[in-house]
């Protein structure tokens, strides 16, 4: 497969936009289709205000900001490019149109990579003739700063499609992991899910406050989790038994906690709840405002770490 150089970004909306800062970023060229009329100058604010973060990331290339091209249909944005990142609404009949109308103007050894976060990759596969070059890439927005994507085909992928994205996913500075098999949510969106349950299971039961279960996250284990993953975590935790000595050391405890989770339904009156407590803990600042903190933090954390990692 001769080198990536010419991307085309389908669906340029909160995820979209990120997705062609990254690519302009790594010198590519990218093609964009977004039906929205605002669509073109929304990119470009959001591309010129990813910059500076991208170029202190170290994911700008100096002296080289790819093309960015708009066009007025999506067979008009794909005919040219070598990899694709679709990221039109959520909803399957949007995303079969879409596929119907690029398949027939693809060159052959394009690969159509997928952002979806709930769609499966087999019912998007029904909206192709051959969807042997189809993929999902998983983001996490904003993908331009989160480095996790989650890869995954299945039977009806060509052999070598897989190989071919992860290596161009990594050659702009993702990280990537493949999902074995299908199920809603992928990976990260289940142990997001996972969490959340029991945070806000927490908070229904009058364990903690809204912002003390937060806190709890963050100061405590949350630090850990951005730097090792939980299993690794637990391989360090019962001394040089590794995380066979852990398991066999804590099982009663796990089982003991496992079994009193709570399984809470997110009520209207639950959701009342924690909109109240979360905007306590917010303490008046905007959602603008906590964003650019979360997104201040994150970028640290990256540089801080990147010369770091060893895993
Ligand atoms: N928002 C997130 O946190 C997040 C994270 C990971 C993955 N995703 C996935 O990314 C995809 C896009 O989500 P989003 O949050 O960017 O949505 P969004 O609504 O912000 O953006 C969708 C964009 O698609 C455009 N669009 C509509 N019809 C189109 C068409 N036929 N062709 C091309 N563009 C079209 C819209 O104008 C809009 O700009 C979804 O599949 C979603 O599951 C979202």
């Amino acid at each position: 497969m001769e080198k990536i150089e010419r991307t085309a970004v389908l669906g340029a909306g909160v995820i979209g936009a990120s997705w062609t800062a990254l690519f302009a970023a790594a010198g590519l060229d990218v093609d964009i289709y977004d039906p929205s009329p605002t669509g073109e100058a929304d990119v470009k604010a959001y591309v010129e205000r990813a910059w500076p973060t991208l170029e202190k990331l170290g994911l700008a290339k100096p002296g080289r900001q790819g093309a960015m091209r708009f066009h007025g249909s999506a067979a008009a944005a794909v005919c040219d490019a070598q990899f694709i990142q679709e990221n039109v609404p959520e909803r399957l009949d949007v995303k079969h149109d879409l596929f119907r109308e690029i398949e027939p103007e693809l060159s052959p050894q394009c690969i159509v990579s997928s952002s979806a976060s709930g769609l499966m990759v087999s019912e998007m596969q029904t909206g192709w003739q051959d969807p042997s070059r189809f993929i999902l890439g998983h983001p996490f927005n904003p993908p331009h700063l989160i480095p996790l994507v989650e890869l995954l085909g299945n039977d009806r992928t060509a052999e070598g499609v897989l190989e071919v994205a992860e290596v161009f996913y990594e050659s702009i500075g993702k990280v990537t992991i493949r999902v074995g098999r299908e199920v809603p949510g992928h990976i990260a969106n289940r142990l997001q899910a996972a969490l959340w349950r029991e945070a806000i299971h927490l908070v229904e039961t009058g364990v903690g406050s809204v912002e003390d279960v937060d806190k709890a996250v963050w100061a405590g284990p949350g630090l850990r989790w951005a730097a090792m993953g939980p299993h690794m975590l637990f391989h360090l935790a019962a001394g040089p038994g590794g995380l066979g000595e852990f398991c066999n050391r804590y099982r009663p405890s796990f089982d003991r906690w496992w079994r009193d989770l709570g399984e809470p339904e997110l009520t209207p009156e639950l959701s009342a709840q924690l909109s109240a407590g979360v905007n306590e803990e917010a303490n008046d600042a905007t959602v603008a405002d906590l964003a650019g903190n979360r997104d201040d933090l994150i970028v640290a954390m990256l540089k801080a770490t990147s010369d770091k990692r060893r895993l």
